[in-house]
């Protein structure tokens, strides 16, 4: 009998590995490259692309903290999130053009890996962990008030107990674990059916917030914006930072590429109409609010939005309905941003930084089911019984940081790989991306410096999980060894491999 030999790793010196970039094409012909069976389905159209967009967007941004931005803005409070949409969207057309050049599930991690190398990329993919799985777990924890402030009206309430974690004076946070459990049974139904139960859901959530402007439009008082800035522009740019949370998630198509029907084409048109939008809805939603109640009387109560509401039509079913959809709204977060998180770990897996039960896909459902269970209890429990604090203020700092990278991506992919395929390219270039980078890195120097001593313990979590398990099981390291080898006398083929994608390029 012969004894099997295990052929060794070959040994790559941690600089040249940190710094050793994943070809563009290897990156696209991944997922058409596993084994049948394996691979995840393409069944989105650019509409569901869009509404996963607009889907992971809005939620707690502008149901809850619009009622803390308008103390620190006054009636600018509308500035505040045109200053943190110009943030966002400078980065959404970065965004937009890297999904039609590098169309894949791994959104900036894998535009990282293309363009900064291993090092890089598995910081972003750390990053994106903040920005998607601990802010859902964040977001989630809202619902709960909003169901009690629906059930109030027949007279009920859920206790504390099962209201809030174990250290606010409860035992459990249990709207937040089911409403994450849902979606995570959702998710592992399929992608399809989740989109389309998303889309459903958006199209209640922009329904109530139109609903909203309509119904403050009718008390507005013009006299309300009179000052517009009592804090000055210190105050428009401290709300800035803490609104740039509301816009947080139209980069969530970008982590569908490999389900995408037309990625090419569809996922710069889905960033950047969710983008537009989001951002009107936001405007105009402020404009109506502040023009309904003097910006004096906004307090930190998440419900600022139900108050005006409750205060103009003095009907309880008007308070049920807006509460009703402020849940759904918080699922259909929640459900987009899950979604975004697994594509995210699985394209992770296939390069070995995580573990590959993250990476296996059922032929039955074409989902990852293992890794979306995983993330689905890890996010429910999180949400059920551990208190967030900094942590969830730390995402903003972590998606301002994947969005640097991503300006920074284009501007290499144009110098260095002008011939990749794509339908799309930022205005003004170089001008927009790096405009894009400046905004991102003010908008992060503004969150405070406890919310950055966070994010600092979070990133040197980040780094041990690194040298304990990627380092050493990171593919591209080692078949980048096998290709010099083999390559001896020929360039590396990042020129010359055929583009799997669509066809439907300029
Ligand atoms: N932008 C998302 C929200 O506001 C994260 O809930």
């Amino acid at each position: 009998m012969t004894k099997q030999v295990t052929p060794a790793r070959p040994h790559v010196r941690l600089g040249a590995q940190l710094l050793q970039r994943k070809s563009v094409d290897a990156i696209i012909a991944d997922n058409e490259g596993v084994e049948p069976g394996q691979q995840l389905r393409r069944t989105l159209n650019v509409w569901h692309l869009t509404m996963i967009s607009v889907g992971a967007a809005l939620g707690t941004g502008i149901l809850v903290i619009l009622s803390t931005a308008v103390p620190m803005a006054g009636p600018a409070v509308w500035i505040a999130f045109v200053l943190a949409g110009v943030t966002a969207f400078l980065s959404a057309l970065s965004y937009a053009e890297m999904a039609s050049r590098v169309p894949v599930s791994g959104s900036s991690y894998s535009y990282a890996y293309a363009t900064m190398g291993e090092g890089i990329a598995w910081v972003c993919g750390w990053c994106l962990v903040l920005e998607y799985a601990v802010s859902v777990a964040a977001i989630a924890v809202g619902a709960g008030q909003y169901i009690n402030e629906a059930i109030s009206v027949f007279g009920l309430s859920i206790p504390d107990a099962w209201m809030q974690p174990p250290d606010s004076g409860g035992i459990v946070n249990v709207p937040a674990a089911v409403i994450v459990l849902l979606a995570t049974l959702l998710l592992i139904h399929g992608a399809r059916e989740s989109a389309w139960v998303n889309t459903l859901m958006v199209l209640i959530k922009v329904g109530i917030l139109l609903f909203f402007t309509a119904v403050a439009f009718t008390a507005f008082n013009a006299g309300n914006f009179q000052p517009l800035a009592p804090m000055g522009v210190a105050g428009i740019s401290a709300a800035a930072s803490q609104l740039f949370f509301s816009y947080i998630g139209f980069d969530a198509a970008s982590t569908a590429g490999n389900e995408a029907k037309n990625p090419r084409r569809d996922l710069p048109r889905a960033i950047i109409a969710s983008m537009i939008i989001v951002t009107v809805l936001y405007v105009l939603v402020a404009v109506a609010a502040v023009g309904a109640l003097p910006w004096t009387q906004f307090s930190d109560s998440e419900s600022s939005l139900v108050t005006i509401l409750s205060d103009i039509t003095h009907q309880p079913w008007v308070a049920l309905l807006f509460s009703v959809g402020a849940v759904i709204a918080i699922a259909s977060v929640v459900l987009t941003v899950l979604y975004g998180q697994t594509r995210i770990l699985l394209t992770m897996s296939r390069d070995g930084l995580v573990p590959k039960l993250f990476g296996r896909v059922s032929p039955r459902t074409g989902t990852p089911i293992a890794n979306t269970l995983i993330v689905g209890v890890a996010v429910a429990m999180t949400a059920a019984f551990v208190p967030l604090g900094q942590l969830a203020d730390a995402t903003s700092i972590g998606t301002l940081f994947a969005f640097a990278l991503v300006n920074i991506s284009v501007i290499y992919l144009r110098r260095n790989r002008p011939d990749l395929p794509h339908t799309y390219k930022v205005p003004l270039y170089p001008i927009t991306p790096v405009l894009g980078f400046l905004f991102c890195g003010f908008l992060a120097v503004t969150l405070g410096l406890e919310t950055w001593v966070v994010f600092g313990m979070w990133m040197a979590i980040g780094v041990l999980l690194y040298f304990a398990y990627g380092r050493s099981h990171s593919v591209v390291a080692s078949t980048r060894q096998v290709e010099h080898r083999k390559t001896a006398t020929a360039e590396p083929d990042e020129n010359t491999t055929q583009d799997p994608v669509s066809p439907g390029h300029s």
